[in-house]
């Protein structure tokens, strides 16, 4: 899957919310909750070879890919892909710390950001959303552990 159907929604009539309804970390979100979560978001399409956010920087935002390819570059670990429907840059807006990697866009992107704030209260009253994020975090800390150069 290379883009998320309906991820070109006509400028005049938008419908973000059911371009979010495909991301898997909104599935079984109710339609309502899709288009609040849609009003918060920005969505932004970006030139191969962005760096969208830069290791150690200070972190404002949270990120789906919507469409397009984007490579994480965690220091002493293997480069990790990041695809269709996909989110990054969540650690640093949880844990108030610097970005832990940096991560380029490999093709033009579509992304959708999330404020820190924002991104904060939609965890804390979406526990769906909290429960795939922290799933998908303790996934992606299994196989970093696996690829962890010697
Ligand atoms: P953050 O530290 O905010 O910014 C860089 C992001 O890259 C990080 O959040 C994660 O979303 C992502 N990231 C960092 N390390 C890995 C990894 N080993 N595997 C997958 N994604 C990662």
């Amino acid at each position: 899957m290379s883009t998320l159907i309906g991820a070109r929604p006509r400028a005049a009539d938008p419908d973000w919310a059911g371009v979010l309804a495909q991301v898997p970390l909104f599935s079984d979100l109710p339609k309502r909750h899709l288009r609040g979560i849609a009003k918060l978001a920005k969505f932004r399409r970006l030139p191969a070879y962005t760096r969208i956010v830069r290791e150690g920087d200070r972190a404002d935002s949270f990120y789906l890919m919507l469409e397009g390819t984007a490579v994480v570059r965690p220091p002493g670990k293997r480069p990790v892909k990041i695809g269709v429907g996909e989110f990054f840059g969540e650690l640093a807006l949880l844990d108030n710390s610097p970005r832990s990697a940096t991560v380029e866009a490999q093709t033009e992107v579509q992304v959708a950001s999330i404020g820190r704030s924002d991104f904060l209260r939609m965890l804390e009253h979406e526990p769906k959303v909290a429960l795939i994020l922290l799933r998908t975090m303790a996934a992606r800390l299994r196989l970093s552990e696996v690829s962890t150069k010697h």
